[in-house]
C-alpha cells in the first residue's frame, strides 16, 4: 500500500539538517510518496536540489505561502498538500497505479520529527482512521490513547490537554485512508485544516472533520504501546557570524 507523506517545511538553519535526517528515513521505505510543501511564495532551488539528492523515489515539490493567521504552523501547507495530492491521484492516467494510489493511507510528517521505519509498516494497516502513540510530545514522554483489553477500543488518552480536546491527538499520532480525501464529490467536504482552529485545536478540530468517534479509531503500534514517532525541536546555537544568505548549504 501507499503512503502519502505530507510535509510543511520553512526556511531556517536547520532545514537541511531536519530534511536530510527526514529523506534517509523515507528513502529506506518502499512505496512512500512524498508530498513537501514549502511555506514559501515561490519554489526554493535548494529544497529542489535536496530532493532530487534524495534517496525518496516518488515526491512532489510545492509550495504555499502562509497568509493571514501564522500560528497554526503549516496548516496552509498541509491543505495544499492535500488539494493536490487529490487532483494527483485523480488524474493519474495509469490505471493500476491509480488504483493503488486509491488504497494509500495519509500521514502528515512535520519536517523536524524523528520516525522509526517501522512505523510506516504501521500507517500501512490503517483501515480508515489510526491513531498511535507519539513520544516526547507535549508535556509527556509518551502521548498516547488507553485501550481497553476487552473491547480492543479507545477508551481514553493520555496527551496534553487532554480533557479539552475532543480528540487529544498529535499531528505524527495519526493516519488516514485516502478515500476520505478523494471521494467527496465536492471539493468543500473534502477534510481540511483550518487555519481559524483555536490555538492547540488543530490536529482536533482536523479528526473531527472525518466524522468518526473516538471509540472508532483504530488503535496501532500494538495496541498503543509501541512508540514509532518522536517530536524532536532542532538546537541551535546563536550564530552571530553569519548570516542567513551567506549561507550555502548547510
Ligand atoms: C506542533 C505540532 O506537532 C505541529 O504538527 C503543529 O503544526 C504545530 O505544533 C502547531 O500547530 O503550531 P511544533 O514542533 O510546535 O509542532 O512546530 P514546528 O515543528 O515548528 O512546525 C510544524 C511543521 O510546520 C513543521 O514541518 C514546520 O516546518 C512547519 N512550519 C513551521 C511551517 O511550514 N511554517 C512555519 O512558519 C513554521
Ligand atoms: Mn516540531
Amino acid at each position: 500500500r501507499w503512503v502519502f507523506v505530507i510535509t510543511p517545511t520553512h526556511r531556517r538553519f536547520t532545514q537541511r539538517l531536519d530534511l536530510v535526517r527526514l529523506g534517509n528515513t523515507l528513502g529506506h521505505v518502499d512505496n512512500v510518496y512524498w508530498v513537501l510543501v514549502e511555506d514559501s511564495a515561490r519554489r526554493s532551488h535548494k529544497v529542489d536540489r535536496w530532493l532530487n539528492a534524495s534517496m525518496v523515489q516518488h515526491w512532489a515539490h510545492l509550495w504555499r505561502p502562509t497568509r493571514g493567521r501564522w500560528q497554526v504552523r503549516g496548516a496552509q501547507q498541509r491543505n495544499h498538500g492535500i488539494a493536490q495530492l487529490r487532483q494527483m491521484i485523480n488524474e493519474e492516467t495509469d490505471q493500476a497505479l491509480r488504483k493503488a494510489y486509491q488504497d494509500g493511507v495519509v500521514y502528515f510528517a512535520d519536517d523536524d520529527n524523528a520516525y522509526d521505519v517501522a512505523l510506516f509498516d504501521q500507517i500501512r494497516q490503517v483501515r480508515s482512521l489510526g491513531a498511535w502513540p507519539v513520544g516526547l510530545c507535549g508535556g509527556h514522554f509518551v502521548q498516547r490513547c488507553i485501550v481497553d483489553p476487552g473491547t480492543g477500543k479507545i477508551v481514553d488518552y493520555i496527551a496534553w490537554n487532554a480533557r479539552n480536546r475532543k480528540f487529544p491527538i498529535d499531528m505524527a499520532g495519526f493516519g488516514a485512508h485516502v478515500r476520505h480525501f478523494l471521494s467527496p464529490d465536492s471539493p468543500e467536504d473534502v477534510p481540511m485544516f483550518n487555519v481559524s482552529s483555536m490555538s492547540g485545536q488543530l490536529e482536533s478540530d482536523f479528526i473531527d472533520g472525518f466524522g468518526i468517534p473516538l471509540a472508532e479509531i483504530e488503535p496501532l503500534g500494538d495496541n498503543c504501546t509501541k512508540v514509532n514517532v518522536w517530536h524532536v525541536r532542532t538546537a541551535v546555537e546563536n550564530f552571530t557570524r553569519y548570516s542567513f544568505d551567506e549561507l550555502f548549504d548547510v
